[in-house]
């Protein structure tokens, strides 16, 4: 029997102020029409989580693809992750500054080739040779990401100061999916933290930090902080919990205690099983979010309940 298929997205946990509350929910919207376009004519949950990752890179709105953060030498770099729980294959691309859709090239990677991740220029010659358009990294950068990272830098905060506050941007997106044909898959593609290092590597591209899908367990996709949610190996943490016999939302919840608790880490989280539970928690005041399954359609900038 045909499963009914769920599909849920972020856009990022932070003190998302009321003004940009939205444009993140009209992008959100946005993914989840795109994605649910794939389900709903019996699409895989790995070309549903693609596609609603796509849009949100699309959007300026938010840390993903054009208009991302920039690092401390005024370039966009970007890292993205795709995991297909079916198969356990997955993509990675990290450091990349050449590429419009790094979730694109990760799909690639998962499919065409027999390892899992590239960096730099490596995964940009992999794009090109497998047909993939190369852009400028000017192509990506937006004037208000100038302004803010030429505001941020005036402000000399010291080093290390400016990793993580809940005041800043941390748009991260993802998607966490479920077919008709009972497989899960999950992505998650970020531009990092603002005047991040060069060659700074967040959680968003890394398996089991930012993202993770085992049909087994769960589809996971993180946002926030990365340097905590990586040391956690997050999401795989999360979907172990699912594996014990927990309800995702109690894993999704779980999973924010514990980063807090243990690293005064700050993000947000969806997870989705293959019974199609989820869950969706954040401990930023605010995380931009969007649900669809065969019943409901729910987006928020909140998640109330927690
Ligand atoms: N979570 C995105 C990053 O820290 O790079």
């Amino acid at each position: 029997m045909p499963n009914n298929p769920v599909l849920a997205v972020h856009g990022g946990a932070w003190a998302l102020p009321d003004d940009m509350v939205e444009a993140h929910i009209r992008g959100v919207r946005n993914a989840i029409s795109a994605g649910w376009g794939v389900l709903g004519r019996g699409g895989t949950a790995l070309d549903a989580v693609e596609a609603a990752v796509v849009i949100m890179e699309d959007d300026d709105t938010f840390d993903a693809g054009r208009g991302s953060f920039l690092n401390r030498d005024g370039k966009v770099q970007l890292d993205a992750l795709i995991m297909d729980g079916a198969t356990l294959r997955a993509g990675g691309v990290g450091c990349v500054e050449r590429l419009r859709n790094p979730v694109r090239t990760a799909r690639k990677i998962l499919t065409e080739s027999p390892h899992v991740y590239f960096v730099g220029e490596g995964a940009e010659r992999f794009a090109a040779e497998h047909g993939m358009e190369l852009c400028r990294n000017e192509d990506l950068v937006v004037p208000r990401e100038i302004e803010h990272l030429r505001r941020h830098q005036a402000d000399a905060a010291p080093p290390g100061s400016e990793l993580f506050s809940a005041e800043l941007n941390h748009d991260t997106v993802g998607a966490v999916a479920l077919d008709r044909h009972g497989n899960i898959a999950a992505a998650t593609s970020t531009g990092g933290t603002l005047n991040k290092a060069p060659g700074r590597l967040g959680d968003s591209s890394l398996i089991g930090c930012g993202c993770y899908a085992d049909n087994q367990t769960a589809a996971v996709s993180t946002t926030g902080w990365g340097e905590p949610i990586m040391k956690l190996v997050l999401a795989k943490w999360t979907a172990d919990r699912v594996a014990a016999g927990n309800l995702p939302e109690w894993a999704a919840k779980e999973a924010m205690n514990y980063l807090e608790q243990r690293l005064k880490g700050q993000g947000g989280i969806i997870v989705l099983n293959a019974q199609g539970q989820f869950g969706i928690a954040h401990n930023t005041p605010r995380m931009a979010w969007a649900l669809k399954t065969m019943t409901k359609e729910d987006s928020g900038a909140k998640v109330e309940n927690r």
